[in-house]
């Protein structure tokens, strides 16, 4: 069983707005929402890709109970805490004219410590059942940065792989407690490891960098597939690049998502590392040509993965 975790669950509406403008008045096309925040997104690509999964968190207000209800009503299993505060709206506003996508999300209810006591014993719980455990997105108010590194720490005596998808300080803290795997985009990464990345070497430096800061496999995304650092079962380790040509896009919020449930997917199959990495990429590429974060159709992944190129390092 995999578990997802999301702290700051959200819904997601999806708005599209031709010719969107800032400063007007518009009407939407077509408008949509789901049960959002990274693990949900990613428990919902699980599910497509058929791992059984269940959406842990916290889950708030009037929001909240539409998250959980929307979740079960989409056949995803959860068991979210519920707490006072009103969980996040997040609005992504998809104008096809100009392509492009504008993002708003709110910041997410304050948590308080009982809350919060209430949710680590709960994932306690369920986490024993569990061969992977995914920790995504950020973190809500009022709770410490720290709390990701307790976590993945907690993880380290279980046989579960630990999968952790956040960034700035949470990220910093937590990858010093040794994930199994953290997979930042581009901007966190950078952000992380505290420079830009111009050229090939610098991506390839920079998913070596992940592991010498104690992450086991570290995977760097971007709109154009991934730079990763994994290690072989023989101890050895090896970089890897996978390219995609660029699709043009629906919308591509969750893609990063997407990829990682196509990953994990790859890797509990006990499909070799090059093969699990073409799979995330052609999962999240396939994620931008549907409206939706962690929606895609396995036709589209089956098609796209034949157009992913990948290149191995020794390292
Ligand atoms: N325009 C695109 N064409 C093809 N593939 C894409 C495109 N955009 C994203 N992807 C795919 O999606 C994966 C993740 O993309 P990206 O690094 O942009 O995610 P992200 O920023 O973490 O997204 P999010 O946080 O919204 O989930 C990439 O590895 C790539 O395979
Ligand atoms: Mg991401």
């Amino acid at each position: 069983m995999i578990v997802t975790v999301t702290l700051n669950a959200a819904l997601d509406r999806t708005l599209t707005v031709p010719n969107f403008q800032a400063g007007f008045r518009h009407r939407t096309s077509e408008s949509l929402a789901l049960p959002g925040g990274k693990g949900v997104n990613i428990a919902r690509a699980l599910k497509t890709l058929g791992q059984p999964v269940i959406a842990t968190g916290l889950a708030g207000g009037k929001t909240g109970l539409r998250i959980v209800e929307d979740l079960t009503a989409e056949g995803i299993l959860n068991d979210f805490v519920r707490i006072r505060g009103e969980s996040r709206t997040s609005t992504a506003i998809i104008d096809p004219t100009s392509n492009t996508q504008t993002e708003v999300n709110e910041y997410g209810p304050a948590v308080t410590s009982r809350e919060l006591h209430a949710f680590m014993e709960k994932f306690a719980y369920i986490a024993k059942g569990a061969d992977v455990v995914i920790l995504a997105g950020s973190l809500p108010r009022k709770v410490k940065d720290g709390l990701y590194k307790e976590i993945v720490g907690s993880l380290n005596s279980t046989d579960a792989l630990t999968v952790l998808d956040t960034a700035g300080d949470p990220l910093r803290m937590a990858i010093k407690a040794g994930p199994g795997i953290v997979s930042p985009n581009v901007f966190e990464a950078e952000a992380l490891i505290g420079h830009e990345f111009a050229d090939d070497e610098d991506f390839f430096q920079a998913a070596r960098q992940l592991g010498k800061m104690g992450a086991k496999s570290g995977i760097i995304t971007s709109p154009s597939g991934c730079y990763a650092f994994i290690p072989d079962s023989d101890g050895k380790s090896k970089v890897y690049k996978v390219q995609i040509p660029p699709l043009e896009p629906i919308s591509t919020v969750g893609s990063g998502d997407a990829f990682l449930a196509g990953y994990v997917s790859a890797r509990l199959s006990g499909k070799p590392s090059p093969d699990c990495l073409r799979h995330a990429v052609a999962c999240g590429a396939a994620n931008t040509q549907k409206y939706g974060a962690g929606v895609f159709d396995p036709h589209d992944v089956k098609r796209l993965y034949s157009k992913t190129k990948i290149e191995i390092r020794e390292i």
